[in-house]
Order: C-alpha cells, then sequence, then structure tokens
C-alpha cells in the first residue's frame, strides 16, 4: 500500500513572514516534502514576502538552510532542493507601508489559485489584508491562511474576524489550528463515523468520563514573551484541546463537508458549561537540576503565568448528561505525550465473582508519538482455578498497520497547506467556532485573575501539580500516566 498524493491545481503561495520561525521550521519543509511526494504541480510557486531587504537568492540560501535543518536527511536530496529552490520567489514588503506591492502585484498571476499565508503577528493581518484588495493582488477567489493565536479574548477575537471580513469572505479565510491537521486527529472522526462499532456506545449511557492529556517535556525556553501573555489556557486549551473535545463530542456531521462538520463542532462548544474555579488546576514549572524555572524564561520573575492547566469541562446536551471530560496540558513534564483516553462503565450486572480482576474498558486513541489506538477489554485469565478476569490490549499501531504508508503521512502543516491550495475548509476553523471558544475561556481566566490565583508550582520532569490529582480523585477517578 503507498500513500495517494491527489493532485492539487497550479498556485501561488505567498508567504509573509517568510524569514520567521514558523515559516522555517514548518511552512517550507512541509512545502518541500509535498514538492518531492509530487504534489506540487509544475508551475506553482511560493513567494516569500517579509521586511528584509533580501535578495532572491540569499532567500534561497536561507531556505536551504531551513531545509537542511527540519527536513530528516534521508528526504534531503540535493538535486530536488535545487528544483524546489527555484520555484521560490521573494519581494521586501512593508505590511504598514507601500514598499512592495507593486512589485508583488506584478508576481502573482491571476489565472492559478492564489493563497496568502499571514504568517505574522495578528496586528498585522488587516493592513495585509487592506493591501492585498487595494492592489487587487487578491480577488474573491484567493485565499487566506491565518496562524493562531486568534485574539487574546472574545473582544480581540470578534476584532480580527471583522478586520479579515472587511476585505475576504469567510469562504476565503483558512483559521490553521494545526492539531486538525493530525493524522490521529482526523482518525478519531473515521473511527466514530465509519464504523458501526463505537458510536452506539458514544455517550453518557455508557460512557463514565473522558481524559485528553497534551503533555509536553519542553518548557518554554525562547517563547516567553509571548507565553508570557498567552499561558497554558490560551494557548493550548482554547483552540487544539478544544478541537480535540469537539471531534469526541460532537453529533455524526450529515456529510464530511466544512460547514457540516463546523456546525456540529460549534454545537458542541456552545453547549459547554462555564467551569467553577474548584474544576480547575493551574501549574507553574519551577527550577529543574539545569535551575531554569518558567520565571528563567518570563520577562517577570513574579510572573503568575500557566505553564499548565487541568480542568473539568461539562457538556450540556442529552449525549453527555454527567459525563466529564478531564483536560490537561502542561510543559516540562515527565513524557511528551498525548492521548484521548474514554473510559466505559461497567456492565449493568456482574456474572463473575472476580471484582478485583475487573477493570473499565478504554479506549485510547493516542496522537503523538505512536500514533495508535488501543481498546483494553476483559478476559479470562488463561488456564484452569477458576473464572479470573484480566484486562488486555487490543493494540492498534498505526506505524505497524499501516508500516508502507506510514513513513511518508504528511504533517500537519503539509496537510493544511495542500487543503487551502484544494479550497477545502473542512480542517479549519470558522469565525463563529473560535469566538465561541473565547466566550466559554475568557470567565475561566478573568475568574483566576479578578482572584488573584497563582500558580502552584510543580517540579520538571513530575506529573504535573499535585492539586491536579485531586481534582480526579475527589470524583473517585484517577489520571493516566503520562508515559511514551
Ligand atoms: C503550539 C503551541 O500551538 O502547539 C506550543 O503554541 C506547543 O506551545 C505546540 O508546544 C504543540 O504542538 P505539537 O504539534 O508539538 O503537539
Amino acid at each position: 500500500m503507498v500513500s495517494r498524493v491527489i493532485p492539487v491545481d497550479v498556485f501561488d503561495l505567498v508567504i509573509f513572514g517568510a524569514t520567521g520561525d514558523l515559516a522555517r521550521r514548518k511552512i517550507l519543509p512541509g512545502l518541500y516534502r509535498r514538492f518531492m511526494a509530487g504534489q506540487m504541480p509544475e508551475d506553482s510557486r511560493v513567494i516569500g514576502a517579509a521586511r528584509a531587504d533580501l535578495t532572491e537568492a540569499a532567500f534561497r540560501d536561507q531556505v536551504r538552510a531551513a531545509l537542511t535543518e527540519f527536513v530528516a536527511t534521508d528526504h534531503l536530496d540535493p538535486a530536488m532542493v535545487e528544483a524546489f529552490l527555484a520555484r521560490l520567489h521573494y519581494v521586501p514588503i512593508d505590511a504598514t507601508g507601500s514598499t512592495g506591492w507593486v512589485e508583488l502585484k506584478g508576481l502573482v498571476r491571476p489565472d492559478v489559485v492564489r493563497a496568502f499565508y499571514f504568517s505574522v503577528a495578528p496586528s498585522l493581518f488587516g493592513d495585509i489584508a487592506q493591501r492585498l484588495s487595494e492592489h487587487q493582488i487578491a480577488d474573491a477567489w484567493s485565499r487566506i491562511v491565518v496562524e493562531k493565536p486568534f485574539g487574546r479574548d472574545l473582544v480581540s477575537a470578534k476584532a480580527l474576524n471583522a478586520v479579515l471580513a472587511r476585505h475576504f469572505a469567510e469562504a476565503q479565510i483558512y483559521r490553521i489550528d494545526h492539531y486538525l491537521g493530525k493524522e490521529t486527529v482526523q482518525n478519531l472522526m473515521a473511527v466514530r463515523f465509519a464504523n458501526i462499532l463505537f458510536e452506539p456506545l458514544w455517550k453518557a449511557e455508557y460512557i463514565d468520563h473522558v481524559q485528553i492529556t497534551v503533555a509536553e517535556t519542553v518548557g518554554v525556553e525562547g517563547r516567553g514573551a509571548y507565553y508570557d501573555k498567552s499561558g497554558a489556557m490560551r494557548d493550548m486549551v482554547q483552540n487544539h484541546m478544544m478541537q480535540l473535545l469537539c471531534l469526541i463530542a460532537m453529533e455524526p456531521p450529515y456529510h464530511f463537508d466544512p460547514d457540516a462538520v463546523r456546525d456540529e463542532k460549534l454545537k458542541v462548544i456552545r453547549a459547554l458549561k462555564p467551569v467553577q474555579a474548584e474544576d480547575i488546576v493551574r501549574g507553574q514549572y519551577g527550577a529543574g537540576k539545569d535551575g531554569a524555572g518558567y520565571v528563567t524564561h518570563s520577562e517577570n520573575p513574579a510572573s503568575r503565568t500557566e505553564s499548565y492547566v487541568a480542568l473539568k469541562a461539562q457538556i450540556s446536551n442529552w449525549r453527555w448528561q454527567g459525563v466529564p471530560f478531564y483536560l490537561r496540558t502542561g510543559k516540562r513534564l515527565r513524557a511528551r505525550a498525548s492521548e484521548i483516553a474514554i473510559t466505559f462503565k461497567q456492565p449493568p450486572h456482574a456474572i463473575f465473582d472476580d471484582a478485583k480482576g475487573w477493570h473499565e474498558n478504554v479506549l485510547v486513541i493516542r496522537l503523538q508519538p505512536n500514533e495508535g489506538m488501543n481498546l483494553m477489554v476483559m478476559i479470562k485469565e488463561p488456564g484452569p482455578g477458576g473464572m479470573r478476569l484480566m484486562q488486555v490490549p487490543l493494540d492498534m499501531s498505526f506505524a505497524d498497520a499501516l508500516a508502507e504508508v506510514a513513513e511518508d503521512v504528511p504533517d500537519a502543516y503539509e496537510r493544511l497547506i495542500m487543503d487551502v491550495i484544494r479550497g477545502n475548509q473542512t480542517l479549519f476553523m470558522r469565525g463563529d467556532e473560535v469566538e465561541a471558544a473565547w466566550a466559554w475561556t475568557d470567565p475561566i481566566i478573568e475568574g483566576w485573575e479578578a482572584r488573584g490565583d497563582k500558580p502552584q508550582s510543580y517540579d520538571p520532569g513530575s506529573s504535573g501539580p499535585e492539586d491536579a490529582l485531586m481534582l480526579m480523585h475527589r470524583d473517585g477517578r484517577r489520571w493516566r500516566e503520562i508515559k511514551e
């Protein structure tokens, strides 16, 4: 089995902020990999635009260096790298002034798919959008791609939506949440809606609770200044974790179609109950062996920004009445491990006496690393001597099951960029979805700011703050172990 490469139309992709970190790490290496996979049609071009006064040759040198750093060596074919670089152009541009716009207009072709990636600070979205339309570089068929953070609260998100809406229709705006581009995240929809097996059990009657964990080993390092204004709630929960929760909790859409899927996600967000103060725990990692704690990287030595958050979310609708969704995410934890675990209830009546041996069925969807699914089921312990029960995993590691394909599974950015070129918005957030997510998040943040709450300190390399354990214990439940 070889992964299929679905052709896309010829395109011109303009990247604003082409010399920035995201472009170097993700966007340009992603495009190179698609080029290698044969998915970048002859004639398609990538146009870098940034403030730096670079020549095209200097820009290509920068991109060559970025590819060397961020693309796996076995994918770095020197001839292919040069062929890819030949597709690149560069325009020095002033997002808030007049430099470069006429040159950009001269470069972008009117008769191909035109996409504009805003890999810049959100404060520049309005200026760029305005200049693109004033200079008629973009038209009603062009697409724009914007990155998170999409606002820092409901008011700023609404303002950004309004600024973009002045020049572009919603159908042209692609708000990236790279979690939606992850293979296993999409698999969540395939598992739920392409099998008859799970959906009948997917409700309060059979599900005890859901745990969503996104644990990282990295700290904030060089991103202290950004992170201080953000914190885990804005950086991870409002967007990535919210999207995961939506895909687990949403009703089946009538079709795998952008608005059908997003309508269902929106209903979930709107049905989220406000989170009570006692249902949320914030943490901040302290100094480790290397002496670098969160505040080492922060501009404020007394920073109260959380690098960890755990909370209990509840959804007010028929399907999820009384089923808690426990969410936790944090930096500098003991392992990099992201998973969704759905714990089922007990059978209605126990016919075996081995109550001790009995464990709940758990469906674990592993996002990273080692993508896969695991269903914990009960069987009889082998051998004579009565009916003793034991729990075993029905394990499906995607790497094993899809051995040949897994190697060239595109990363999240590659997939999402190609979806932009195809004009498919299914895996992008709609403006109303982002606003609804902020409407739920804002009171949580306002609550702890008003109370003056300090995050609880936790040791780097641990599972997070002690209080997070209590969040589950007091409900008679336990977090799953964080391990790779
Ligand atoms: C980003 C956050 O959106 O996602 C980072 O800003 C975080 O703080 C990252 O580290 C996690 O992404 P991934 O794909 O490594 O799980």
